[in-house]
């Protein structure tokens, strides 16, 4: 496995790889659900290339991008075993160096949901996803169910740009009690680890609502809403019911349905979704 920073050292270590090559983008601080995308990157194509890179521009000014949890050794140790061939791991400097001035932007479909409560938040994954493919030039990028809105923009914007590359979206990975797996469950304290499995349990009951005939969007919102507000620790953010491919909310559900939340417990902000249809 190659481990390289500079523009200069990934390009030439990019053209030492051999056939399909499949990208896994990650901020690092890996999970087994990032080691999902890499073993199914690693049964779908010749060469597997993951990039650590915890992305300033996608963090608001309010959000703390220093505490954001990082350990590169660990992160290596992960993923050597899996037969990575690849990794970029580069400096804020070479990805954003002074002067920096160009940015990538999605417009309708980054405004609703996380959208919402993080306004800068989709420029920067779209700008620096952009530079992840224009740097690495994979065949087929990996992204995680989990974080639904991201891997709606980054189709659109594929399709949208032309980008010669298939999106492929993997299944949320999730904790025995059904917690979808995050860098940010390690900021869950005391009570409020097991509270969380609130998430998975509203999201639970609207696809048992929706299983049992339930097409109304506004019931399976409010299903969500009712079930959230029995846990004391949580604090709804918004809960949504929208189209699979375009976010905007429905009335009633027929085709591919997003159903998403975001909760607080504590000071950690915990997001879900289920696919439905
Ligand atoms: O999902 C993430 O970890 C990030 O948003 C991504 C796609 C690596 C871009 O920084």
């Amino acid at each position: 496995m190659k481990t390289v920073s500079t523009l200069f050292d990934l390009r030439a270590a990019r053209l030492s790889l051999y056939g399909t090559v499949g990208l896994v983008p990650t901020m690092g601080y890996l999970h087994e659900g990032h080691l999902s995308l890499i073993r199914r990157a690693k049964l779908e194509c010749d060469s597997v290339a993951v990039s650590i890179f915890v992305n300033p521009t996608q963090f608001g000014a309010n959000e703390d991008l220093s505490k954001y949890p990082r350990d590169l050794t660990r992160d290596l140790s992960l993923i050597e075993p899996l037969g990575v061939d690849l990794v970029w791991n580069p400096t804020p400097e070479i990805m954003y160096p002074a002067g920096y001035q160009t940015w990538v932007e999605v417009e309708a479909m980054t405004r609703p949901l996380e959208g919402a409560m993080r306004p800068e938040h989709f420029k920067g994954v779209t700008t620096v996803v952009t530079k992840l493919f224009n740097a690495i030039q994979p065949h087929k990028a990996y992204f995680g169910q989990k974080d639904a809105q991201q891997a709606a923009v980054i189709r659109q914007m594929v399709r949208d740009l032309n980008f010669p590359l298939e999106v492929i979206v993997c299944p949320t990975t999730r904790e025995a009690d059904g917690l979808a797996m995050s860098s940010r469950n390690k900021y869950l304290e005391g009570a409020d680890r097991p509270a969380a499995t609130i998430l998975f349990h509203a999201l639970s009951a609207a696809k048992s609502a929706y299983e049992g005939g339930e097409r109304n969007a506004e019931k399976l919102r409010e299903i969500m809403k009712v079930t959230l507000a029995a846990e004391p620790r949580a604090q709804m953010q918004y809960v949504s019911c929208a189209d699979y491919d375009t976010l905007e909310e429905l009335d009633m559900v027929s085709g591919k349905t997003l159903l998403s939340m975001a909760v607080l417990l504590g000071k950690t902000r915990l997001i879900d979704n289920f696919v439905l249809g």
